[in-house]
């Protein structure tokens, strides 16, 4: 498989810069097998690949949706292997002209992937090409003004798009109903990320207690890209202190340090509950002021904090607006 990242504007710098982000490449499940949990999504869409194959077509689109850090790029970067096409990675705000996006469109080869992350964020008016070079592949390019406006039509080779999205709920409807298939990731579960953290020790050539493997797989937020940031962590001390082992103590020690407590809220989550306990006597409080006092913008709120919280019951959503929960006052005691 080849990955082309089109032009350097469009890269999402949080997937690729610096050592981390090579780091961060050689984590990545390198193969359906190594790819743990969110079973429904990978069974419906190994069925989608196979038949693709089978058709010799390109695969359906596809959407992905769910809070960051769940696998929706590396499951993208799985399929585009499995169909044996090119992967084109682009990020939806860094979309700035219609041309742009044009460009890539008439630069993709039969079968390619194409994976927009952060779909929901393109501007509506890019996003309306989009409609008819999924449905269609085709594009409608509007050239000149007024009168003298016409439509030019180019045909594009058969190709998937697979969107990506933190906030499925903010896709315009044109394009949500355009996806022939829409998958939902799922926080995962302690054994899952347990599986990924061995995994991955093996990879980074590190021995791990059992104990020290669970203790990390419950401080990870249900999240695999943070359950790798504490490895890398723990490796550290592996690393810096030469042991030939590494312990739940050292796991303690390495969570301390990167301040996650022992329900793997970090310190903006404890700032987010002291806030609405503090400033708000508990809730409710209605998002805007929240991060207004948090001096957080709301997307980060609503789509990496949020979600965790409010799953595992720290924060309750009301008509009226968030509110914490005794449980939520209980962990910033
Ligand atoms: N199912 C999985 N099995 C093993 N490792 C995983 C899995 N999902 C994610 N990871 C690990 O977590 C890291 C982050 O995943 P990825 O970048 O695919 O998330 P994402 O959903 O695209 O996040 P974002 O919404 O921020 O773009 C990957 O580099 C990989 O190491
Ligand atoms: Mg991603």
């Amino acid at each position: 498989m080849e990955v082309s990242t089109e032009k350097d504007r469009f890269l999402n710098p949080t997937h690729t810069s610096g050592i981390d982000g090579r780091e961060e490449k050689r984590l990545r499940p390198e193969n359906f097998k190594e790819y743990i949990g969110q079973k429904q999504v990978i069974d419906n869409i190994d069925l989608m690949a196979q038949s693709a194959i089978k058709r010799k077509a390109a695969m359906d689109h596809a959407l992905f949706s769910g809070p960051p850090g769940l696998g929706k790029t590396s499951l993208a970067m799985l399929i585009a292997d499995r169909l044996g096409s090119n992967l084109h990675l682009i990020s939806g705000p860094a979309i700035e002209k219609k041309g742009d996006l044009a460009a890539v469109l008439t630069n993709l080869k039969r079968g390619d992937v194409l994976f927009i992350d952060e779909i929901h964020r393109i501007h509506i008016t890019i996003e309306e090409i989009l409609y008819s070079a999924i449905e269609d592949f085709r594009l409608d390019i509007l050239i000149g003004q007024g009168a003298s406006a016409r439509t030019m039509q180019i045909d594009l080779v058969p190709f998937t798009l697979i969107g990506a999205t933190t906030r499925a709920g903010l896709l315009s409807n044109p394009l949500r109903d355009r996806f022939m298939a829409t998958f939902h990731f799922d926080f995962y579960s302690n054994i899952e990320l347990g599986e990924i953290i061995s995994l991955n020790a093996d990879k980074l050539d590190l021995k791990i207690d059992p104990d020290a493997i669970i203790e990390m797989a419950k401080r990870s937020r249900g999240t695999p890209r943070i359950a790798n940031r504490i490895l890398r962590r723990v490796r550290d001390y592996f690393v810096v202190y030469g042991k030939d082992k590494i312990s739940k103590v050292e796991v303690i020690k390495a969570l301390a340090l990167l301040n996650i407590d022992d329900e793997g809220l970090d310190a903006m989550d404890r700032k987010i509950l002291t806030v609405m306990r503090d400033y708000y006597s508990g809730g409710p409080v209605g998002i805007e002021a929240l991060c207004a006092t948090l001096g957080e913008d709301r997307m980060t709120l609503e789509e990496v904090y949020e979600p965790y919280l409010l799953k595992e019951g720290f924060i309750l959503r009301t008509p009226r607006g968030r509110v914490i929960s005794e449980k939520g006052i209980a962990q910033i005691k």
